[in-house]
């Protein structure tokens, strides 16, 4: 078994907060917590924290709402302010890599390399070439820092700081285990973010953050529907799995069809990248998590674009409900926002590097 205990996942979005808590069992890892709180539009934009009081505020609630009482977590960073890269540099010890890491940033970050954090991770050692495979991360020292003090005031310890392509990665390995032998492609769409990790035979090897998500689709809702930004967000959600003509305005499907292909369109971009640097032939396969996986006009049209077959992760496939305090509904409702803070939630207080 797994060293330490599991960290409570704190996924702190654009519009909500979400807190997962597992444990071990002899079944493995059962949810035994599960908070969710809403945040107010402009709480958070870009991934900025614009209102610091709110998240402390929704953060407090959450934990206490959902009775939880581990401080240790696990929190996530995205968007803009970060890079992963994959690099090859030649073979050498882990504590000359530590050594030499900043220097290999410089030259592989587009960051002033005194403002980021760096971290790494060995992927392959490939002696008969003298080379080592490494998966290079690099994010803004501001931004994890906003982040941590949030938790921190929120009386949080804060133990990890993960970023939401490697949580959802850690999620699908848990519950399905990474192909060996194929390239597939995980992407969380949330609000303001779409996060893109594409796994190529059991490693990550290329991630990218777009910064497109739900909140467009409810934008050009409520602007050619001539409705509230709220009304819009309503309608939208209540159009998932409905049929065009069924009560609500055609002109909303025409919408939602129109932005989930922009988005598709943006997705498809950045696949492309994929396949034309790295030489590997195609993606078999995208997974789709985060709120606006709810959309099946968005998954079909990633399809469309990539010419790739399309699912939806069910974040709970291994996990069990251990405890009665979980709330069923919300997470039957929530399932698909809730695949990073779970992600999360398997990082542990004793981890072992790699
Ligand atoms: N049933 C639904 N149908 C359509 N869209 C939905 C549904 N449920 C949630 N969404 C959309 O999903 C988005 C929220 O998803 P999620 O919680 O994954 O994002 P977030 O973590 O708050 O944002 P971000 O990751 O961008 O910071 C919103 O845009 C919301 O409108
Ligand atoms: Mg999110």
């Amino acid at each position: 078994m797994a060293e330490g205990i599991p960290l409570v996942g704190v996924d702190i979005g654009a519009t909500s907060v979400k807190v997962c808590q597992l444990k071990d069992t002899r079944a493995g890892l059962g949810l035994v917590r599960l908070g969710f709180s809403p945040l107010e539009p402009q709480t958070i934009v870009d991934r900025h924290i614009m209102n610091s009081s709110a998240v402390i505020e929704a953060l407090a609630r959450t934990f206490a709402n959902a009775k939880i009482r581990q401080k240790e977590v696990a929190l996530s960073v995205s968007g803009q302010s970060v890079i992963s890269r994959k690099i090859t540099v030649p073979i050498m010890t882990t504590a000359e890599l530590d050594e030499q890491i900043q220097w290999e940033a410089e030259n592989h970050i587009p960051f002033d390399i005194k403002d980021v954090h760096v971290d790494y991770e060995i992927l392959r050692r490939r002696p008969e070439a003298g080379q080592m495979d490494l998966l290079l991360v690099a994010a803004k020292r501001d931004e994890i820092n906003d982040y941590v003090q949030i938790a921190r005031q929120a009386k949080l310890k804060p133990a990890v700081v993960d970023i939401d392509a490697f949580t959802i990665q850690n999620l699908f390995e848990y519950n399905r285990g990474l192909p060996p032998d194929r390239t597939i492609a995980i992407i969380n769409v949330g609000a303001s973010l779409a996060s893109i990790n594409i796994v190529s035979r059991g490693t990550s090897a290329f991630t990218r953050d777009i910064t497109n998500g739900g909140n467009s689709l409810t934008d050009q809702i409520s602007k050619q529907l001539g409705i509230s930004f709220e009304q819009a967000e309503q309608m939208k959600c209540a159009s998932a799995g409905q049929e065009a003509g069924g009560g609500l305005p055609n002109k909303l499907f025409q919408v939602i069809e129109q932005v989930s292909d922009s988005i598709a369109g943006e997705i498809q971009r950045s696949l492309d990248f994929f396949l034309a640097t790295s030489g590997e032939e195609r993606i078999s396969r995208v997974y789709l998590t985060g709120g606006s996986a709810n959309l099946p006009q968005l998954s079909s049209a990633i399809g469309r674009r990539a010419r790739v077959s399309v699912e939806v992760l069910h974040p709970t496939e291994r996990i069990a409900v251990e405890a009665r305090e979980v709330d069923a509904g919300l997470l039957n409702s929530r399932a698909a926002q809730l695949c990073v803070a779970l992600g999360l939630a398997l990082r542990r207080n004793k981890e072992k590097r790699q």
